[in-house]
């Protein structure tokens, strides 16, 4: 293990034992067991309280500030494993031996290249889209590409040679037409409609794809954005170094990786969260696992939610120093603003994630010492301390998730606007896990609303309306 990754390992293993430390005296989760279905629970508005399924995927205890997948606490899987074995057990539900991880490493380094796909969504004005919306799309093209693949196939069926070795370009030389083009293929004959359909619901094997391929979208859209030519993955990378690649084009140090897989593991799975609730509601009416997951990225976008590490950074910057902290929060305060990257529908506690990610954006910025993200960092710090020590007293607010990750990813050198969808690059894993739990015993999700409105309303014709 490279000297300062092990450095790594010990910040996190002594950021746990501050936080059991912190929580032990907090009550002790129930033990789960069996539900009996039909359950009472009490509810409120936006399904506060509601139990809506079963799972053994993950857990999340605000009070402890605990947070676990399949049974393993999220602060071991951060010091220990990797993105790639935190996704095969979120997903198969127990981590993988030696061939089972060699498989599904050959299996993401297959499903990671989409150069066909990811052509496909060049052609479309991603330069000035919102980067979530892209990354949506390109969930949705990469169903499609699929789909198109299928009918591929039946071309091959009619004995029609392709040649084609397109997908052996790399991105930076796209073909300069069809003249220059070192493939040709027969244009596929429109006039027989192919037997497919559109692939019913979900299975494994889409999942592996989402979960390798959504990262090589969310690369394409920073490329895009740049006004640069996407690169295709490198075989040779591991998921979260290939993240960097595709978004950077550099290749990252021994460290940055170490990060972003860090990161990577920590935005996974969180119960069920508004993004999770999204993608399980469509798959529940038997759609599609892409569309599902292009729910789930479209939920992530809102800013009470995922879209909070971009807002973050925006509003560190717009506070301007350590020293106007105080200032600020008070005008913030006056205005009843919610202070972005605080405050959780679940975590009554400091959220673990943060209590990683702030040490680990310090880390970063120690090795590379850049003024401005420095700065932003010190003003986070101010205004944490600040928060805690009214918000954290008054209404056990504290730090989530999204306070730290956009310091790391700026650290990290990634552009602000592909924070949120690197974290949707990570929950593609929590959101297809639960899927695949929830189809086993699925039930189209029909919640009920408090009807309060009149009856008996009388039908007046337009005339006679005031
Ligand atoms: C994520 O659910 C998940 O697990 C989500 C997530 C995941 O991994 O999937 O953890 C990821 O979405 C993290 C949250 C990122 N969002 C933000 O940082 C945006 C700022 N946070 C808030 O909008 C809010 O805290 C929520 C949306 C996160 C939670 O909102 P709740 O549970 O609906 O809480 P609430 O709005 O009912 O607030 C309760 C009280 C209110 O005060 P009163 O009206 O009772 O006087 O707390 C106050 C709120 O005003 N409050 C805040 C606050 N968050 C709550 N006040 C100031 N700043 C805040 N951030």
């Amino acid at each position: 293990m490279h000297e300062n990754t092990k450095a790594i390992t010990d910040l996190i293993l002594k950021v746990r034992e501050k936080s059991r430390q912190e929580t032990g005296n907090e009550p002790a989760p129930e033990m789960p067991k069996p539900i009996q279905w039909p359950i009472q629970c009490l509810v409120g508005p936006g399904l506060e309280g509601a139990i809506a399924c079963e799972s053994k995927v993950g857990y999340v205890n605000g009070a402890k500030g605990w947070l676990v997948y399949r049974g393993y606490d999220v602060f071991d899987l951060c010091a220990y494993s990797t993105f790639e074995e935190v996704s095969y057990l979120l997903l198969y539900g127990q981590l993988p031996g030696n061939s089972q991880l060699k498989a599904f490493k050959e299996k993401m380094v297959k499903y990671r290249s989409i150069p066909s796909t990811i052509r496909l969504l060049a052609n479309f004005p991603v330069a000035t889209m919102n980067t979530m919306s892209a990354l949506s799309f390109g969930a949705s093209l990469m169903k499609q590409e699929l789909f198109s693949q299928k009918q591929d196939n039946y071309r091959f069926e009619n004995g029609r040679t392709i040649s084609a070795d397109e997908d052996s370009i790399p991105m930076e030389t796209r073909p300069r037409g069809e003249e220059h083009a070192i493939y040709e293929f027969n244009r596929l004959d429109k006039t027989k409609e192919s037997a497919e359909g559109l692939y019913p619901g979900a299975d494994y094997e889409s999942s592996l794809r989402l979960i390798a391929g959504v990262a090589s979208v969310a690369g394409a859209v920073a490329r895009l954005k740049q006004g640069n030519l996407p690169i295709d993955s490198d075989p040779n990378l591991s998921h979260a170094a290939n993240l960097i690649y595709m978004i950077t084009g550099k290749y990252p140090t021994a460290v940055q990786e170490r990060i972003m897989d860090i990161a990577l593991i920590l935005h996974a799975d969180h119960g069920i969260n508004a993004s999770t609730f999204a993608t399980l509601v469509v798959a529940s009416t038997l759609s599609d696992i892409y569309f599902a997951v292009g729910s789930g990225i479209a939920a992530l976008n809102g800013p009470l939610h995922g879209g909070a590490n971009e807002q973050v950074l925006h509003m560190l910057k717009n506070i301007g120093g350590s020293d106007r902290v105080d200032s600020w929060y008070e005008n913030a305060r006056a205005k009843k603003e919610k202070i972005m990257g605080f405050g959780h529908r679940v975590y009554k506690a400091y959220d673990p994630r943060a209590r990683i990610l702030g040490p680990l954006a310090e880390y970063l910025i120690k090795e590379n010492d850049d003024p401005e993200v420095k700065q932003l960092f010190d003003v986070a710090l101010a205004l944490e301390k600040k928060v805690i020590a009214t918000l954290g007293v008054e209404k056990k607010i504290f730090p989530n998730v999204d306070f730290y990750s956009g310091i790391v990813y700026s650290s990290l050198g990634i552009p602000v606007e592909l924070f949120t969808p690197i974290f949707a690059v990570s929950r593609v894993s929590g959101w297809v896990s639960r899927v695949m739990e929830y189809l086993e015993h699925n039930r189209i999700f029909r919640p009920r609303a408090m009807y309060s409105g009149s009856f008996n309303a009388e039908y007046l014709p337009i005339e006679k309306r005031t």
